[in-house]
């Protein structure tokens, strides 16, 4: 008998295939993802289970799912599982990294050139009729060449934005808990605190995971740090910024903007102070949202499921930690 495996959502159609060469495939066919409860239901008979970061898998889930042998994750964070308790259960999770990093940071700098040139205002303007001449200062914005840009974060896709960043001629500086210095020998990227980082840069572009450590990472006293008229790009996860913060610097006028792809809560409820501000961008999380990079994605997920349920090794495990 194959496998049993539960999809958490239509995912594209190649990983689908693998999925269902292998295994008896359940694919949860609603836009909306299911309830705690009906996903509690699905995952009572399966050995396999393929879910998306908008997934809370849980130890309450997994005590639910005796059979569950792997949890093959469709994205490259995985803050959504319980990772400790899936060790303890001997459960393996896998995720999809490498395949989304150019495509993220490519999303990072389209939000970065978008709230320094005001794309999105500009585009208002001409739909509405406020453009109503060339004016020499209507819709001025902030130069991206030779600005500083803070990257917190250096790995995958902190480096991808750090080599579309020197593509633009700006000045790179980074955080990390690790220095990089064989990286640091080869680019103009110089390692600073969190603070000289936030005090010096015009645009920060955060590129951590959500972990207990960078939690509200970004709060009141990094806002309060940042040079005035800064923007900040946020691509990683919400609950690394303090929104209440970033919304009380917004409102103080000490932040020239943000370009926004991930929240604390998604949907972004449309109530949230955060919509509205003109100088802040709103994205519906599509870092990874390019045809190519979400096949890709379903490849890996549904090869590294079907590798774990073979008895062999995935080709990208979680490993304890990160
Ligand atoms: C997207 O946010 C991902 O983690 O893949
Ligand atoms: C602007 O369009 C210019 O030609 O300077």
């Amino acid at each position: 008998m194959k496998p049993r495996v539960f999809v958490t959502r239509e995912i594209p159609d190649n990983g689908l295939k693998i999925l269902k060469s292998h295994c008896q495939v359940k694919v949860w066919p609603d836009r909306l993802p299911p309830t705690p409860e009906e996903l509690r239901v699905e995952v009572t008979n399966v050995e396999g289970l393929l879910c998306l970061l908008t997934d809370e898998i849980d130890a309450e889930l997994m005590a639910q799912a005796p059979h569950l042998k792997v949890i093959s994750n469709y994205a490259v964070g995985y803050d959504n599982i319980d990772v400790a308790a899936a060790k303890s259960r001997g459960i393996t999770i896998t995720h999809t990294p490498g395949v989304l990093t150019d495509t993220t940071a490519d999303f990072a700098f389209a939000l970065l050139l978008a709230v320094a040139r005001r794309v999105i205002e500009g585009d208002r303007a001409t739909r509405s009729g406020e453009w109503l001449a060339w004016e020499p200062t209507f819709l001025l914005g902030k130069e991206v060449h030779r600005a500083t840009l803070g990257i917190v974060g250096l790995g995958r896709i902190g480096r991808a934005v750090l080599r579309r960043a020197q593509g633009f001629g700006m000045r790179v500086l980074y955080h990390d808990r690790q220095r990089d210095y064989e990286l640091e020998g080869k680019a103009d990227l110089t390692y600073v605190s969190l603070s000289d980082l936030m005090q010096q840069s015009d645009f920060v572009s955060i590129h951590v995971p959500l972990t207990d450590a960078t939690y509200h990472l970004l709060a009141q006293p990094e806002f309060e740090q940042m040079k005035q008229g800064a923007i900040l790009i946020n691509t990683s996860r919400g609950e690394v910024v303090d929104e209440d913060a970033l919304v009380d610097a917004l409102n103080k006028g000490r932040l020239g903007g943000a370009g926004l792809d991930v929240y604390s809560e998604e949907p972004l409820p449309l109530e949230h102070p955060l919509q509205g501000f003109d100088n802040v961008i709103l994205a519906p999380h599509l870092g990874s949202a390019t045809v190519r990079t979400r096949r890709a994605m379903a490849e890996i997920a549904a090869n590294d499921l079907v590798s774990v349920l073979k008895g062999t090794a995935p080709c990208h495990p979680v490993k304890e930690g990160g």
